[in-house]
């Protein structure tokens, strides 16, 4: 059942014209609890209610995957105008940006140069900019961009994700820059990366820890309690100071956890998606784990939205079983 959910919500966030109509609806099914506005103005908003618990925030101008120079321009825009407003309102805050939206899957220099005018913009600010991580075909031109501008700048850093092999060797290559480590979000061939829940959450904790130990800063970006509690104690036994370090978790996920965090004295840092492309953002996160899927539904679908996503499933089930129907006759 929970594979027939992710691959459902899977497809789902893949699905063009569900993506189209859903830009025009703004967030809705849920989506407006873990999306923190759609303007700028209203996410500044939401990044001053973090900062008054002491939370510092990361800031991601929703989208990605673009195919049109056009629309990665318009990212870039965007992006640079955020960084702008993080400066000139005084907010705890930095960027958070994927590489698919500023034109990497069009052409490489195109998204080396957006990119570069993205962080030379946020040096001139002293602001942090974050490349995550995408799927397993966009993770070495990624990284390729970022060599290309660490020669330069040295406000960048990245992610790394557990469930990939090549993590370990990755994570020793970047180890002098600021890393996000995580389980890692996407669907991945067996060729690649590590398929079992035991074996990624072995190699996330063993990640952390040498981060922790031999790397710059590290962000330790997950929900599991499992996860916090042996880092809690791994710190302690090791001695490893407070400003090494943060906690982070994504906008509307386990807040009284966060402010817990951070009222208890570690640095915390919550993710802040915005903007109207909440689409496949929102459909990954349902995706991602049956168990935030659970907590999704309990926490914010009410009895239409499950109308909704109920008829949206049906239709889904039903549109797979008639492409079957279809092929058993060919
Ligand atoms: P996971 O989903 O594995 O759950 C483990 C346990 O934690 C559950 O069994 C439950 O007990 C508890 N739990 C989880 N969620 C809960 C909730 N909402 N409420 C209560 N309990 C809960 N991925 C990627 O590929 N590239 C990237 O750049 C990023 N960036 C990123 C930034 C930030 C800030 C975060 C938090 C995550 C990402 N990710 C990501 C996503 C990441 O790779 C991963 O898919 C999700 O965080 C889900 O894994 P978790 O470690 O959170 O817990």
């Amino acid at each position: 059942m929970n594979n027939i959910a992710k691959k459902f919500f899977m497809a789902l966030s893949q699905n063009e014209t569900l993506n189209t109509t859903a830009k025009k609806w703004g967030p809705h099914l849920g989506a407006e609890k873990v999306v923190a506005g759609t303007t700028i103005p209203e996410t500044i908003t939401s990044i001053k209610k973090l900062n008054a618990y002491g939370i510092s925030c990361t800031v991601d101008n929703l989208g990605e995957f673009v195919s049109e120079k056009n629309e990665a321009v318009k990212a870039k825009e965007q992006i640079i105008s955020m960084i702008e407003a993080i400066h000139y309102n005084h907010v705890d805050a930095h960027i958070s940006l994927k590489p698919s939206q500023l034109g990497l899957d069009i052409d490489f220099d195109f998204c080396l140069n957006n990119l570069t005018e993205i962080v030379a913009k946020a040096a001139e600010y002293d602001i942090f900019v974050n490349f995550d991580m995408e799927d397993h075909p966009r993770l070495q031109p990624s990284f390729d961009i970022l060599d290309e501008i660490t020669k330069t700048y040295s406000n960048v850093g990245t992610v790394i994700q557990a469930y990939f092999f090549r993590a370990v060797e990755d994570i020793k290559q970047y180890k002098d820059l600021r890393l996000r480590i995580v389980k890692g979000a996407y669907k991945e061939s067996e060729n690649v990366a590590f398929q079992t829940k035991e074996e990624i959450d072995d190699n996330y904790l063993r990640l952390i820890e040498w981060h922790l130990l031999y790397g710059k800063f590290t962000s330790i970006a997950t929900h599991d309690h499992h996860v916090i509690n042996h880092v809690k104690q791994f710190v302690e036994e090791h001695d490893i100071s407070r400003d090494k370090f943060e906690f982070q978790m994504l906008y509307g996920f386990r807040e009284d956890m966060q402010h817990g965090l951070a009222e208890e004295g570690y640095n915390f840092c919550t993710y802040v998606p915005f903007g109207d492309d909440w689409y496949g953002y929102f459909m990954r996160r349902l995706a991602e784990r049956p168990q935030n899927l659970n907590l999704m539904f309990r926490q914010v679908f009410n009895k239409r939205t499950n109308t909704v996503i109920g008829l949206v499933a049906g239709a889904f089930v039903l549109g797979r079983l008639s492409k079957r129907n279809k092929k058993d006759k060919e």
